[in-house]
């Protein structure tokens, strides 16, 4: 048996805890440290509940007084914490308002708005003006294998452009014949395998070759291949659709040129030249003197072609063009070296901001 508590003593216990409790819910500087100090005052362990519990062991005698006090000291207790811990949650609400402050002042962050290549400027142009005539656009593999890229072509197996001079063979065991392609002619084959005519296609796209880093070639530049397959088609056809493609491009006075030259896929072949839009056709640095600018090459497709992908050549006919648009969009941004179309440098590509956004 314990002895019955002391009275006396349970009513000392009871002020130093109220002053206790006092100076320890002011001293608390956070939330989080008034807490600690509320169970260390008020808790189950602490000496203030320990004179709660003895209450009923008093007699009937001393029990009023000290179970008064006690009711006096919880509620002193209890209002000063809570007072306290309101004053703490306006000193958190202020401090949190004052790290997120805003300084309306300082000068904003730019914004910075990309902008189209200039090579895919001139591609959507490209690619809107055949749209608009009928024409779809589809893009092909860039690892080619050796039959779509020349045999399907009517390139024969000793032609020059086969050899490791110009052409990046892949290094893949088993797979002697993938290389990187060398035009986008390869997707003519391709498209004519995958539907029968009549086929109206363009191709824009990478093509590679094993070239020397200039100022003026890369070893990967840009072709958009066209083709067009049906009943009738003439070379009349091929000339009318490069003359309306060009004046659209590069202006309504464009003149298109197809002198004599030879390509494995075509028959006849053709150089296909334009007026220069620099100059108009009289002669400046930009054409040489020529007046005309060599944009590739075009022509009625080969009959060893339609053959290759199962369309009847006596029933058939259509015209290929290739046409490279590096040089184009250099001509046009007056770039003066290719290099600068890969560098990615921000300062270059900058000034093509708010260019060719329609497509
Ligand atoms: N593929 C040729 C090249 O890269 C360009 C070309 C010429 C494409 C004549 C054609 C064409 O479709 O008919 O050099």
């Amino acid at each position: 048996m314990t002895a019955p508590p002391d009275p006396d003593q349970a009513l000392r216990t009871l002020d130093a805890e109220l002053a206790r409790g006092l100076s320890l819910f002011a001293e608390a500087r956070t939330i989080e440290e008034l807490e600690l100090a509320e169970i260390g005052v008020l808790g189950r362990k602490a000496p203030f509940s320990g004179v709660q519990r003895s209450l009923g062991e008093l007699s009937q005698e001393d029990r009023r007084p000290v179970g008064q006090r006690t009711n006096e000291v919880r509620e002193a207790l209890q209002s000063a914490l809570g007072e306290r811990r309101a004053a703490l949650e306006v000193q958190r609400e202020r401090s949190l308002l004052e790290a997120d402050r805003i300084d309306v002042t300082l000068p904003g962050r730019r914004l910075r708005p990309g902008s189209l290549h200039p090579l895919t400027i001139v591609q959507y142009e490209i690619c809107d003006i055949f749209t608009r005539m009928g024409y779809r656009v589809v893009e092909g593999p860039e690892v080619e294998d050796e039959w779509h890229n020349f045999d399907a072509l009517n390139i024969p197996p000793d032609h020059p452009a086969r050899t490791m001079m110009d052409t990046i063979y892949l290094d893949v065991p088993a797979r002697p014949d993938l290389l990187l392609r060398t035009h986008t002619s390869p997707m003519q084959i391709r498209t004519m395998e995958a539907q029968p005519p009549p086929v109206f296609v363009v191709v824009p796209g990478r093509v590679y070759r094993n070239e020397e880093i200039t100022a003026k070639n890369m070893p990967v530049f840009h072709q958009v291949e066209g083709l067009a397959v049906d009943e009738g088609i003439t070379f009349a056809d091929l000339k009318g659709t490069l003359q309306t493609f060009m004046r659209a491009l590069l202006g309504p006075d464009r003149e298109v040129r197809l002198t004599p030259s030879f390509f494995p896929f075509v028959e006849p072949g053709a150089q296909t030249e334009v007026s220069c839009f620099v100059c108009g056709g009289k002669g400046c640095r930009t054409c040489a003197g020529t007046g005309w600018l060599e944009t590739g090459g075009s022509g009625m497709v080969h009959p060893h072609v339609l053959e290759a992908v199962g369309y009847d050549p006596e029933r058939y006919s259509g015209f290929a063009f290739g046409l490279g648009y590096d040089r184009l969009a250099m001509i046009r941004f007056g770039i003066p070296d290719i290099r600068l179309l890969w560098e990615s440098d921000a300062r270059f590509l900058q000034q093509f901001q708010g260019l060719g956004a329609s497509a």
